[in-house]
């Protein structure tokens, strides 16, 4: 071994020696640490923007900004109706007269002939167990609530009797049932 490979060997054996085993100083080369304090640096700064304290909108304005986003690209998802279309059906008599066709086909032996309720609840009263506003009654009706033995009459009516049924519910909010269930859930102002 030539004399300075010899010396540079010796600087870089550390001073300690454990029962005669010495051991090497071998740094991580230069661009592995550097890459390593930079992704530091970096999660610091991605935390700041991410949580919404810094610079960034933060997650939550992000999520709403790509809801909105898809809102506008698809305005009825999952096939169910706008609320301003909905409200717009509920002047139409036509619409309210075919819904209570499919109401007293559908509905009757649960909600009661005048949706005072029976095993379903008081449709008539402004207590709603899913929200009343009318795309909630109208999702309600679309999805069901099988654990509670409301069907999924999105899978049974057409989508059209759907909406004509919903804007029938919303027609007779505020009439008195022959014999009214006691309002379920949480009262909406309308
Ligand atoms: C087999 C019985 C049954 C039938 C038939 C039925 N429902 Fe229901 N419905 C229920 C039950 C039970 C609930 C309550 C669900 C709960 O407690 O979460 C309910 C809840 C609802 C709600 C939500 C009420 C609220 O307070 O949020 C609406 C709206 C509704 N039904 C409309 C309809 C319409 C319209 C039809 C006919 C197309 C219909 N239901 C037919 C049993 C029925």
């Amino acid at each position: 071994m030539a004399d300075t490979e010899k010396k540079k060997e010796k600087d870089r054996l550390l001073e300690h020696s454990y029962d005669g085993i010495q051991e090497y100083d071998n740094p991580m080369p230069r661009w592995w640490v550097l890459t390593f304090w930079a992704t530091i640096i970096f999660a610091g700064l991605y935390t700041l923007n991410f949580a919404g304290i810094g610079t960034g909108s933060g997650r939550i304005a992000a999520y709403e900004k790509e809801m909105a986003a898809f809102r506008a690209a698809h305005p009825s998802p999952a096939g169910l109706t706008s609320p301003e279309k909905l409200l717009a059906l509920t002047k139409d008599g036509h619409e309210v007269s075919e819904g209570k066709k499919v109401f007293v086909k559908n509905c009757v032996p649960c909600h009661g002939p005048d949706g005072g309720g029976v095993i379903g609840p008081n449709l008539t009263d402004n207590a709603w167990i899913h929200g009343g506003k009318i795309q909630e009654i109208n999702a309600t009706i679309t999805n069901g609530v099988l654990a509670k033995g409301m069907p999924q009459w999105g899978k049974i009516l057409k989508p059209e009797e759907i909406d004509e049924v919903t804007t029938f519910v919303w027609s007779i909010y505020g009439t008195t049932p022959a014999k009214p269930k006691a309002p379920e859930g949480v009262v909406v102002a309308r």
